[in-house]
């Protein structure tokens, strides 16, 4: 099977490698892709957001299936066109993809299928901003209704910055959700849909905040780790019973079946679990620490995600061994990332035992040599027996990888790892039983 892979970041890259591991897939190219996967497979420099252009390559291509890694490109209706052109393609359509390009139609369709979530209102001006506010009370959540990349989502003590946040987004010509905080902690689950069926990956937990301790502002996704030893057992069946199986039936009543990944972001709140937010594709950095795990081939597994055969699948196989990813940023991320940094250092910090380079914002200059070219610049993967041998490999190439300025956090699954982390979370309202997890 031959396989293009759409996107330039670090879960395209860590698709890809995943890809090639699969027996049953003979090629991979990718578009537009970067440094790290270019070493890899063919890469082809197109506008991957370009429906036309990319349907035009796969075509070209003969390709089996195309995989759409990043949420621009389903919003802009690539899925649409490669499936028009009469290729499998694994991503929702652009009218699937709503479901995380807005906010607000997330929340309706979460309405409809009785998912649990938080209270949230739709604010249109300062007035409706500033009652829904105080209707919720501190602390205020604000969230852009359009895609921006993780980072429009506000979450403050301070009212003015509320307000001030809900005004950008109103000055911009958009809109805001503001909603009721949820406590607890947060949980990545990556649901494969097939336009009716469902399979779940292991679930991940991911950093968002720039800083140590869960301080500053939000970003992309700072690093990621799974499995999580301290969920609960059931969650996974949970998501898939209370979340997924409603919302994917949802889609297919509405007539805009849903296939690719449903990204359920989870809050464990001492009130029970609720649906943070939906992505319409896998997560940036999860991925690069969740697929190093699965031992069942990821093309075949895609490709009858793509065609409709999820039900045939056999269970999900996993490697009992744990993943960290840490992200090294650039200097200045998330507000305006400075690069064209040199890289050093990844030869090395690839060849420890149990770690590999994902590349994220990255390109070859002039001379051929590795520049830093994103916020988001590359992830350090390491793999080992438990959590904390997994961060001390991770955390050994880190401190390899040279970049002038470069930040990341030292407590990515830290918590996890010392056994800190406190579930309040009776589950899900008259959820049903437990049954599996992966
Ligand atoms: P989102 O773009 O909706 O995923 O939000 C980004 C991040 O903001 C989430 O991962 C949470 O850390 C935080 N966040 C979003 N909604 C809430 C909420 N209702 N309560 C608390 N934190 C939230
Ligand atoms: N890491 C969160 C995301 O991909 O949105």
């Amino acid at each position: 099977m031959k396989v293009l892979v759409i996107g330039p970041g670090g879960r395209e890259h860590a698709i890809v490698r995943s890809l090639l591991a699969d027996p049953n897939v003979s090629e991979v190219h990718a578009a537009p892709g970067n440094a790290g996967i270019s070493k890899l497979v063919p890469t082809h420099a197109i506008d991957a957001s370009d429906p036309d252009a990319v349907a035009a390559l796969a075509t070209r291509l003969t390709a089996d299936l195309v995989v759409v890694g990043p949420e621009a490109p389903l919003a802009a209706g690539v899925s649409d066109a490669v499936r028009a052109a009469g290729i499998a393609v694994f991503g929702p359509s652009k009218a699937a993809a709503q479901l995380e390009a807005s906010k607000a139609f997330a929340k309706e369709v979460m309405a409809e299928a009785e998912v649990p979530t938080a209270m949230a209102r739709v604010a249109s001006n300062a007035e409706e901003a500033a009652d829904a506010l105080d209707t919720f009370g501190a602390p205020y959540v604000v969230k852009d209704d359009g895609l921006a990349a993780g980072k429009g989502v506000v979450v403050t003590n301070n009212r003015a910055e509320a307000l001030a946040h809900a005004q950008s987004c109103f000055n911009a010509g958009g809109v805001v959700v503001i909603e009721e905080f949820l406590d607890g902690p947060e949980v990545s689950v990556f649901v494969l849909c097939d336009g009716s069926n469902t399979v779940a990956l292991a679930p991940a937990q991911d950093f968002k905040r720039i800083f140590d301790n869960d301080e500053g502002p939000n970003t992309g996704g700072m690093g990621a780790y799974t499995p999580l030893d301290w969920a609960p057992e059931g969650l996974v069946q949970e998501v898939i019973d209370r979340v997924a199986q409603p919302t994917v039936k949802q889609m297919a009543l509405r007539g805009t079946p849903f296939v690719g990944v449903l990204f359920v972001g989870l809050a464990l709140t001492s009130r029970g679990t609720r649906v943070i937010e939906f992505n319409v594709r896998f997560g940036d950095p999860e991925t690069q620490a969740v697929l190093p795990r699965l031992k069942t081939p990821l093309g075949g597994l895609l490709m009858a995600a793509a065609r409709g055969e999820l039900d045939k699948a056999q269970p999900l196989r996993w490697s009992r061994e744990s993943a960290v990813a840490v992200v090294v940023a650039a200097a200045n991320y998330p507000d305006a990332p400075r690069t064209g940094d040199r890289i050093r250092g990844l030869k090395k910090a690839g060849s420890l035992e149990g770690v590999h380079i994902i590349h994220a914002g990255t390109r070859f200059d002039d001379e051929g040599k590795v520049v830093s070219a994103g916020g988001r610049v590359l992830a350090v993967v390491a793999v080992g027996t438990d959590l904390v041998e997994a961060r001390e490999r991770a955390y050994d190439g880190v401190e390899l990888v040279q970049l002038d300025g470069c930040q990341f956090r030292t407590d990515i699954g830290g918590k996890a790892a010392r056994g800190e982390i406190r579930v309040l979370s009776p589950g899900m309202p008259s959820g049903t039983k437990a049954k599996a997890q992966p």
